[in-house]
C-alpha cells in the first residue's frame, strides 16, 4: 500500500510568480513526501496565470495544465484545494469565495485581501464549513499565525510588536550602516530586487498595516481590518533622525504594534527608536522578527525570512499539508473567532515614548518656553540634547512615556512659537531593552 492510501486531492494553483512558481517546484520535487506527510497524493489540477507563456511556462508548467480562466478553475468539481497566489483585492476574493461555495479547501497568501476583508472570508468559510489558511501571509516563511491561532489559544494575548516589512527593514538598514537619505536607500533596495518598482505598499506602510491587522485580529479574537490600524510609512524618515538615533544608542525601525489595554486594543504601525541593546535592532536586511507577549508564557520572539518566494513556498506548502490532512481525516481546522469585540482604540489614546526634533534660535531663553510647552500638557521630559549650528540650535527632546494627544498638542504648540523655527521631527521611541 502506498503511504498515500491510493487517494489522490486535486489543488488548483492561482498565480505563477515569485510564490506560485516556488510552490509549483515544490509540489513537484517534495511529491512523495507531502503524500505520505499528507496521507494522499496531491496533484496539481491547473495553474491560472495572465499569461500562460510568460511566467508558468518559464516555471515549467505544461501547456495543458496552464489557464487564464481561473474561475473556471476554482469551480470544477474535481478541485478540492484552491492556493491563492495572485494578490490583491479582486479578483483573488471573488475566486476564494467561489472555491469556499464550492466546498473547496483554501490557502492563500494574500495579506491585502485578509487584512482589508478577513471578516467577510472567515464568514465564508464558516458557512461553508471550508478550511481558511494564510500563514504565508504575514512574515513570509514564519511560523506566526498558527502559534497565534493555536498555540496560545490557551492563552491571553497582551502584545504583539514586530518588523513585518522586509523592504522598509533592509531601507532603514542601509541608511543606518550607511548614512544614506531614504531615497538612495530605496534606489538601492530596488536595484538589489528587495523592493518592487512601485514600493508604495511597503514604504507607506500599508503592507506592514495589513499584516498587523491579521495579527491583532488573531490575538485578541477581534475582527481588525487594515482600515482600523493607524498608519505611518518611512518616507519622511530622515539621515538626521538614523543620526540622532544612533547618538541615543538607538536604531529606527518600522514597527507593527498590537496591544491590548483595559479599554480596548491599539493597532498602530509606524517607524519608531528602539535601543540597539533590544532584539529586534539586531534585525538585519530584509528579515522579519515579532515578539508575542502573553500572559502565562510570557515573551517569545519568531524571527526568520520574512518574503522570497522559496520562504514563502514553505508557509504555503505548510497550510497546503494541514487543509490536505483535515480533507483526509474528513474535518475541519480550527476556526479564527471574533468572539472577543473589543474596541480599536483611537490613535490619540495610544501611550508612547517620543523623540522630538527642533530648529530653534540659539539664544538665552529659548529652553524654558520649549520645557513649559511639554509641563503644559502633561507630558514628561527624560532627556534634552542640544547641537550649535550657528544662530541656530538642533534641539533634541526624548520624553517619558505621554499619551499621543498630549504630545500632538505639545508639538502644536511648539510649532507656534516664534523661538522655534521647524518641529524636524516627531518620533516615536519603543521598547524596553530587556524585552
Ligand atoms: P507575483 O506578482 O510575482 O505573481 C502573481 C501571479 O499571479 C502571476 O503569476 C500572475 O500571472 C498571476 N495573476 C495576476 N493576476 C491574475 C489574474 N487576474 N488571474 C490569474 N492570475 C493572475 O506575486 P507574488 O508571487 O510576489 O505574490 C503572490 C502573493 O503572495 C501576494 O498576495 C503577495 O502579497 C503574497 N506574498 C508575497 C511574498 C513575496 O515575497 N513575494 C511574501 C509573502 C506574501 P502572470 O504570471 O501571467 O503575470
Ligand atoms: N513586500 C513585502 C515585504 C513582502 O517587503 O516584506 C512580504 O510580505
Amino acid at each position: 500500500m502506498e503511504p498515500s492510501g491510493g487517494r489522490t486531492l486535486r489543488v488548483a494553483l492561482l498565480g505563477c510568480g515569485t510564490v506560485g512558481s516556488q510552490v509549483f517546484r515544490l509540489l513537484g520535487e517534495q511529491a512523495a513526501d507531502l503524500a505520505a506527510r499528507v496521507g494522499a497524493r496531491l496533484q496539481v489540477a491547473g495553474v491560472a496565470v495572465r499569461d500562460p507563456a510568460g511566467r508558468a511556462r518559464v516555471a515549467g508548467v505544461p501547456g495543458e495544465l496552464a489557464t487564464t480562466d481561473a474561475m473556471g478553475l476554482v469551480t470544477r468539481p474535481d478541485v478540492d484545494i484552491v492556493v491563492e497566489m495572485i494578490g490583491g483585492i479582486e479578483p483573488a476574493r471573488s475566486l476564494l469565495l467561489a472555491a469556499m461555495r464550492t466546498g473547496k479547501s483554501v490557502v492563500t497568501a494574500n495579506k491585502a485581501l485578509l487584512g482589508a476583508d478577513g471578516a467577510a472570508m472567515h464568514a465564508a468559510a464558516r458557512e461553508h464549513g471550508a478550511d481558511l489558511f494564510y500563514e504565508a501571509a504575514v512574515a513570509g516563511a514564519i511560523p506566526l499565525l498558527r502559534p497565534l491561532r493555536e498555540s496560545l489559544a490557551g492563552d491571553a494575548v497582551r502584545r504583539v510588536l514586530g518588523i513585518v516589512n522586509g523592504t522598509t527593514n533592509y531601507i532603514l538598514d542601509r541608511m543606518d550602516s550607511s548614512g544614506a537619505e531614504f531615497g538612495d536607500a530605496l534606489k538601492e533596495a530596488q536595484a538589489l530586487g528587495y523592493a518592487e518598482a512601485d514600493p508604495t505598499a511597503d514604504v507607506a506602510g500599508l503592507d506592514a498595516a495589513a499584516k498587523a491587522a491579521i495579527l491583532a485580529s488573531l490575538a485578541f479574537h477581534t475582527r481588525v481590518s487594515a482600515g482600523d490600524v493607524y498608519r505611518q510609512g518611512i518616507t519622511a524618515v530622515t539621515a538626521a533622525d538614523i543620526a540622532s538615533a544612533r547618538v541615543l544608542g538607538c536604531v529606527v525601525k518600522l514597527l507593527a504594534i498590537c496591544e491590548r489595554n483595559d479599554g480596548g486594543i491599539s493597532v498602530r504601525v509606524h517607524p519608531a527608536m528602539i535601543s540597539r541593546d533590544h532584539p529586534l535592532a539586531s534585525v538585519r536586511g530584509a528579515y522579519n522578527a515579532v515578539f508575542v507577549e502573553a500572559e502565562s508564557a510570557g515573551r517569545l520572539m519568531f524571527y526568520g525570512a520574512g518574503a522570497g518566494g522559496g520562504p514563502t513556498a514553505s508557509a504555503v506548502l505548510g497550510d497546503l499539508v494541514v487543509v490536505a490532512r483535515n480533507r483526509v481525516a474528513g474535518i475541519r481546522g480550527p476556526d479564527a473567532p471574533s468572539y472577543a469585540e473589543l474596541p480599536v482604540l483611537p490613535m490619540s489614546d495610544a501611550m508612547t515614548r517620543y523623540h522630538v526634533a527642533l530648529d530653534v534660535a540659539d539664544r538665552p531663553g529659548v529652553l524654558a518656553p520649549v520645557a513649559e510647552a511639554f509641563a503644559r500638557h502633561g507630558v514628561s521630559i527624560q532627556a534634552v540634547r542640544q547641537e550649535g549650528r550657528g544662530d541656530e540650535a538642533y534641539l533634541v527632546i526624548v520624553t517619558h512615556t505621554a499619551r499621543e494627544s498630549a504630545l500632538a498638542a505639545t508639538v502644536a504648540d511648539l510649532s507656534a512659537m516664534e523661538s522655534v523655527r521647524a518641529v524636524d521631527s516627531v518620533l516615536r521611541v519603543e521598547g524596553e531593552a530587556g524585552e
